[in-house]
């Protein structure tokens, strides 16, 4: 019998449909932190933005906002979304590793919970990096290995989740400004609640 070829909306589609929220109405705090560092309007691409939670809050500040997510049920969900609060964004469908990104068009890329396979990652990070302008600036989140003791979210297989090293191997090109492992208290919604452990990390193009 043919295998099942792995579409990587389905899942999301089955979640992003669920009446509330997965993760909330409030965009993830460490990329509202991390915003004081971006100018008036600023450029910012939300990757893997899903339902939209971080590019509405981040075009209600009144940044200049582009989104790119490859499940239709959350692209759909953040186009209501912004039609609703009356914010213009630009919100895409496109699986991020077909997409054709842009080059040196943004002063922020915001990655907040894009947990890619290894043989994506490497290649999506250095994309998010030629997206930028020179001296704009990545912040990511993510969860680690260390959030395989926690039931507050993420994936469960240890090859999708992210270190600080990793990271600084990804993101080698770049100027690191912060990156660090912690722990959090998530809020965020019925699926990122409770004690979690996370890499957090702003990184500059040079
Ligand atoms: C854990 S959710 C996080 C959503 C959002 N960043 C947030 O914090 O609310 C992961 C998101 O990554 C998106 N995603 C996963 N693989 C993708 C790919 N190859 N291209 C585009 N989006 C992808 C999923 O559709 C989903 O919206």
């Amino acid at each position: 019998m043919a295998e099942k070829e792995f579409n990587p909306a389905t899942m999301w589609d089955e979640r992003f449909g669920r009446p509330e929220p997965v993760y909330g109405h409030e965009p993830n705090i460490y990329l509202r932190e991390q915003s004081h560092r971006l100018d008036d309007g600023a450029r910012v691409l939300v990757p893997a933005d899903g339902y939209g939670r971080n590019g509405l809050w981040l075009a209600k500040q009144g940044f200049d906002v582009t989104t790119v997510d490859v499940s239709p049920v959350g692209v759909d969900r953040a186009r209501k979304a912004a039609e609703d609060s009356r914010v213009v964004s630009k919100i895409l469908l496109a699986d991020l590793n077909f997409w054709q990104w842009p080059l040196g068009e943004f002063d922020a890329v915001a990655s907040i919970y894009l947990h890619l396979p290894p043989e994506q990652r490497p290649q999506i990070h250095a994309h998010m990096i030629t997206a930028l302008r020179p001296r704009g600036i990545v912040i990511l989140e993510a969860f680690t290995p260390g959030q395989l003791r926690f039931s507050s979210g993420g994936p469960k297989q240890v090859e999708l989740l992210y270190t600080a090293g990793l990271l600084r191997r990804d993101f080698a090109a770049t100027e690191v400004l912060e990156l660090m492992e912690c722990e959090v208290e998530l809020n965020e919604g019925k699926m990122h609640s409770g004690q979690a452990a996370v890499v957090r990390a702003v990184f500059r193009k040079k």
